[in-house]
């Protein structure tokens, strides 16, 4: 990564026009590592550092919302093995990186099935995210035993509980009723939603808060994927127009 070519972007993005919320599907770890001849594991361990930079960067621009796509409810099927090997390293990572989340005015939140995760690792996060809890910078939310279909889900079961109690009646269900049974209630829709590793498929990631979000798809691997790469994802978002379904010339 040159430096100078990062500074430039940089240059280039339009601070009054950022994505407020940008979420990543954070893929092709598995492949980085088996193109080097190396565990898959160790492209999860590799994924971590970008994490990292990604997190930086994000804060840096002034990004409000950076959701990363950690473990999905589909990745509880993989080998054992690759399971309990992510879980340990997201354990770690949390614990070790909190500091810096601190130093850099980031709060940690996080969407998904809690219950499923190991007391260790549900503690760890219960502390990182108390920690982080007056910062008022980035809010970084990670996805974590999460799939959007499990969402919901949930919040339909939730619905139906508060009808059947009496609280609500069908009619008043509204798009709105939806969002806020949801886990991301607290959370703006993402307006960019970035894929690395290629694959052309949202995975069962924030299928109702996507609704509008531009696409942004790079064959980039999320091991190498840099703070360069998440700049240029940036820059293509405010070439687009957005039209929400109107015209364009409704939306000029
Ligand atoms: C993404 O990388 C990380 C998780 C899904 C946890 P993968 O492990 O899916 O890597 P590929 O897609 O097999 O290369
Ligand atoms: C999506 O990646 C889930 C995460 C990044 C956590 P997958 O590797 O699980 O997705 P598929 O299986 O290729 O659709
Ligand atoms: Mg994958």
């Amino acid at each position: 990564m040159s430096t100078d070519n990062l500074q430039e972007l940089i240059a280039g993005i339009d601070r009054g026009r950022l994505p407020r919320h940008v979420a990543i599907i954070m893929d092709g770890n598995g492949r980085w590592a088996k193109k080097r001849g190396m565990e898959r594991s160790a492209g999860h361990v590799e994924g971590v550092n970008t994490v990292r930079r990604i997190t930086e960067i994000a804060s840096e621009l002034g990004v409000g919302y950076l959701t990363l796509y950690a473990f999905s409810t589909e990745n509880w099927n993989r080998p054992q093995a690759e399971v309990d090997a992510l879980m340990h390293l997201i354990v770690v990572a949390i614990e070790r990186e909190t500091p810096d989340l601190i130093k850099n005015n980031v709060r940690l939140t996080m969407i998904g099935d809690l219950d499923r995760l190991t007391d260790e690792a549900r503690e760890r996060l219960k502390r990182c995210m108390d920690d982080t809890a007056h910062c008022t910078g980035l809010t970084l939310v990670l996805a974590l035993s999460y799939s959007s279909r499990w969402e919901i889900t949930r919040a339909a079961r939730e619905i139906a509980r508060e009808v059947l109690a009496g609280h609500l009646s069908p009619q008043e269900i509204t798009d709105d009723t939806i969002s806020t049974h949801l886990t991301t209630a607290a959370i703006p829709d993402p307006d960019l939603l970035i894929r690395t590793g290629g694959d052309m498929r949202i995975s069962n990631f924030l299928l109702w808060q996507v609704a509008y979000a531009e696409i942004y798809v790079t064959p980039t691997y999320w091991p190498d994927f840099d703070k360069t790469d998440f700049c240029r994802a940036v820059a293509e978002y405010q070439r687009r127009e957005r039209r929400f379904g109107l015209t364009s010339e409704q939306v000029k």
